[in-house]
């Protein structure tokens, strides 16, 4: 800033001529017109009203006027200055203004369009249907009973009466985690008396929950199972079953066969009938295989070449799973007096239900986890 000056100089204050300060104020107010944007307008702000601006190294200039020429002056200064920031002020809103109109319609969303392009994915008809299975004997007083996939070989065989040299548990049907000897040596206290495998059924978990509870027992015991077999068109190596094992005082084979057509009637609808096949299970006596009237035909293709049935083959009948009542052996295995209580067991597998029910012909899309499979079968849950 210049010093004080008591004698008039013009040469000194050619910054404060009323065509200079014109000049800065036209100036100023072109680079505000001129400014296409906030960020360019805020350039020109401290380029025309900034400490350094003509404008405001004119104005303390002013200071140094002697007396008579301040006023004059100080007006003239202060009118270009107010007419600069107004200028600036309605540029601002005018840019501000501009840039909410644009962000407005470049960030509109259309609500209109529709929200989920992801298509929402579907339960797997095994668990849709194994749930409801499982529905359907909680409806009548059933717990739901869960056992380790990976089993030790009393439970899956020894404890289910399974002798020793029993075909089951040679290496073609039995995916064996660990052989008896290694398992033997295995553990400090030798406790593994027995291998452990990959369970080949759900009837082990009949054991743990005879071990685990005070009769009467009711439990229906999902899960999946392995056995070596082949993955085509009719096996896979791993499935699904679901056991039932009831054990109360009183109970026999007319109790089985009741629930059994109970589950059918829910599953089915009414009307089918069930038959019993003499069979053999280590750990029931008697056994048998239960078999449903054909839901489609409903047994009217038996022995009729005019009424052919592909979902029983025209068989009539479609075979549903292995019963009997619980072999005492197996009880006295599991803690309970035979003499006191009997119960029946049930076991069947839900890969083979979903395929009639539904029409699957190939058990791999079952595995495959292919949505395309899962989809048809709706949302279910
Ligand atoms: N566990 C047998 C299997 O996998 C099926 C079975 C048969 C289960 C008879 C049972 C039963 O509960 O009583 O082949």
């Amino acid at each position: 800033m210049s010093a004080p000056n008591k004698s008039y100089d013009p040469v000194e204050v050619e910054a404060l001529k009323p065509e200079e300060i014109e000049r800065m104020r036209d100036e100023a107010l072109a680079a505000f017109a001129a400014a296409g944007g906030l960020d360019a307008l805020h350039e020109a702000k401290v380029a025309h009203t900034g400490p350094t601006s003509p404008l405001s190294l004119a104005n303390r200039e002013i200071g140094a006027l002697p007396p008579q020429a301040k006023a004059e002056a100080g007006k003239r200064v202060g009118m270009a200055r107010g007419a600069v920031n107004k200028a600036l002020a309605a540029r601002q809103a005018e840019l501000e203004a501009e840039r909410d109109a644009r962000v407005l319609v470049e960030e509109a969303v259309d609500v209109t369009l529709p929200h989920d392009r992801l298509p929402a994915g579907a339960r797997h008809p095994l668990t849709t249907l194994c749930e409801r299975i499982e529905d359907v004997f909680v409806a009548m007083g059933y717990e739901v009973a869960e056992g380790p996939e990976v089993e030790t070989e009393w439970f899956n065989f020894d404890a289910l009466n399974f002798g020793p040299d029993h075909p089951a548990r040679a290496m073609q049907d039995t995916f064996f985690v660990q052989g008896k000897a290694a398992a033997d040596s295995g553990s400090a206290a030798g406790s593994a008396e027995s291998g452990v495998v990959l369970r080949t059924h759900t009837s082990p978990v009949q054991v743990r929950a005879m071990l685990d509870r005070e009769p009467p027992v009711y439990v229906v015991c999902p899960g999946r199972v392995y056995r070596t077999d082949e993955l085509d068109a009719t096996h896979t190596p791993v499935f699904t079953q679901v056991e039932l094992l009831a054990i109360d005082e009183g109970l026999t084979m007319a109790d089985l066969k009741g629930t059994i057509e109970h589950m059918v009637r829910s599953l089915f609808g009414e009307g089918l009938t069930t038959r019993l096949r003499p069979n053999y299970f280590p750990f029931t006596e008697p056994s048998a295989e239960l078999d449903m009237q054909c839901y489609v035909c409903r047994g009217e293709s038996a022995g009729n070449p005019d009424r052919p049935c592909r979902t029983c083959s025209s068989e009539g009948w479609i075979e549903l799973g292995g019963c009997g009542m619980v072999n005492p052996r197996v009880l006295i295995a599991a803690g309970i007096d035979p003499e006191k209580y009997s119960g029946f067991a049930f076991g069947f597998g839900i890969e083979r239900l979903l395929m009639f029910r539904h029409n699957v012909e190939d058990m791999r899309d079952m595995v495959e986890g292919d949505v395309r499979f899962t989809r048809p079968f709706g949302m279910e849950i």
